[in-house]
């Protein structure tokens, strides 16, 4: 990149789609993570509202009315999928991370002002419960009390969360469905343990939220997960996932203003404009909230309907492909569109490798307290018509992967990370170390199995202290004069 005395746009444009050249190419439905599409003309129709309203500034919304409307009917219709009153309150943030982030400051705000407690609010987790929570409580000065879920199931213990309640408890959280495995925690046993001990249940529907109530309408195993169980206090609903809306859209709903009121800033203490922040920007383009309202109007309550049907339909079909494909495991009861599974007796992280040689974005988890390490799939309409393909492809990898013999750098690689303290680690040594795994100038091998199985073999902190070198290493600013 050069830059000076300015260039001409299409010589911008073409350089901005040589440098996209890598990414990960979501048009095709064959990623299973990632894109959620439904359609060109929802695509397009996101895109070009999110263009309409890119310069208006939802810093203040008495200066853009129309951003004002939108977000409330937005957020009225959120409301009304997830069976809110009149009281429920909300707001349209930028994502999933941002939602869960705001419903903890507003928990923690919420102890702060009615209860007197002492040493740091605590956020009771099940494991399984999204990194966000652990984000916020690190960001917001808060204590994690990490539960176990159910060995079988993997779903919240609801008698574990109960213990873990003491006096500085702010927050319990449950998950519609959680991220890795795509099961629904016993939202109503939390529920009915959060109003036993009056305390804040916060229910991360982000991933589900949109498209559970669908398919709850003929499914009656999927539980209640909404405003309709009294203890539950507030709910995180993305619209970048089921909404199939352009990212940068998600919806954080309250049972009332009250609970809401720690969410929102204002600051008249300094001699600049007021400032009144309902959520954590300043600061924000219309566009995402113009672009989801455009897209919630254009698919309808009909199109959600028919495109939750067709999802859970392809899932059903993953599902079964998995469960007759030697060697794989399925994880959980998924009732939803995420699917984990496991290898037990073949190389996973290489399964992982070679579906995505062939094509197939696939995501591969790390084992954990609760859960081996998983392949997880996210299905959307995007890749649904193509679940017979990916099902054949999967089956015929897991074969070749079970036919491979084992690598002899494994047991020594796992051996040498399992005793690993990053901490002690000097640069060089550390270079060294993802060399030999394929990582070098801050790039990632194009095969991650040896990267993951040396992840795998570290303990938690261990993996974090290295992906965050690898990170600070990759973000580093890069300058060329013209
Ligand atoms: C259950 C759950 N919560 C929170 C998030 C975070 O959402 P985002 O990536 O939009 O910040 C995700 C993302 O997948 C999720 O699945």
């Amino acid at each position: 990149m050069g830059w000076g005395d300015g260039r001409e746009v299409d010589e911008v444009l073409e350089e901005l789609r040589r440098y996209a050249a890598d990414d990960l190419d979501e048009s095709q439905g064959r990623s299973f993570g990632y894109a959620y599409q439904a359609g060109e003309s929802a695509k397009r129709l996101g895109a070009q509202a999110y263009v309409q309203f890119l310069g208006k500034n939802g810093l203040d919304p008495t200066l853009f009315p129309s951003l004002l409307r939108l977000e409330n009917e937005l957020v009225g219709i959120v409301r009304h999928r997830l069976h809110g009153d009149a009281d429920v309150v909300g707001s349209f943030t930028s994502g999933g991370t941002e939602s869960v982030m705001l419903a903890v400051h507003a928990a923690i705000a919420h102890v702060r002002r009615h209860r007197s407690i002492a040493g740091t609010p605590e956020i009771v987790l099940p494991e399984t419960a999204h990194a966000a929570f652990h984000k916020a409580a690190d960001y917001f000065g808060a204590t994690v009390r990490l539960v176990s879920v159910d060995p079988a199931t993997l779903t919240a213990d609801v008698e574990a969360m109960g213990a873990a309640i003491n006096a500085n408890t702010a927050l319990l959280v449950g998950s519609a469905p959680s991220y890795p495995h795509g099961v629904i925690d016993p939202i109503p046993a939390l529920a009915a343990l959060a109003e036993e001990r009056d305390l804040w249940l916060h229910v991360d529907a982000c991933i589900g939220g949109w498209l559970l109530g669908y398919l709850a309408e003929t499914d009656p195993t999927i539980p209640s997960f909404d405003f309709r169980l009294a203890g539950v206090r507030s709910i995180s609903v993305d619209l970048h996932k089921y909404g199939y809306c352009p990212k940068g859209a998600s919806v954080v709903l309250y049972r009332d203003q009250l609970l809401r009121r720690g969410q929102y800033f204002a600051c008249a203490s300094w001699p600049g404009y007021a400032v009144l922040n309902p959520t954590i920007q300043g600061s924000k383009s219309g566009g995402p909230l113009a672009a989801a309202w455009a897209v919630l109007q254009h698919i309808g309550d009909a199109g959600y309907r028919r495109l939750a049907r067709e999802v859970r339909a392809a899932t059903e079909r993953i599902i079964a492909g998995i469960e007759r494909t030697p060697g794989l495991r399925l994880l959980g009861d998924p009732r939803m569109s995420l699917v984990a599974f496991t290898a037990d007796d073949l190389d996973l992280f290489e399964l992982v490798d070679d579906l995505n040689e062939r094509g197939w974005y696939v995501m591969a988890q790390l084992g954990s307290r609760c859960a081996p390490a998983s392949a997880h799939l996210t299905v959307t309409p995007a890749n649904a018509s193509h679940a017979e393909r990916f099902v054949a492809e999967l089956q015929e990898v897991a074969a070749d992967v079970a036919r491979r013999p084992a690598n002899p750098l494994l047991t020594m690689l796992h051996h040498a990370a399992s005793g690993l303290d990053p901490s002690a680690l000097d640069a060089a040594t550390f270079n060294q170390m993802l060399e030999l795994v394929g990582v070098r100038d801050g790039q990632l091998p194009t095969r991650m199995a040896l990267v993951n199985h040396v992840l795998e073999a570290l303990p938690t902190d261990a993996r974090e202290a290295i992906l965050l070198t690898f990170f600070s290493g990759a973000f580093r600013p890069r300058f060329e004069e013209a």
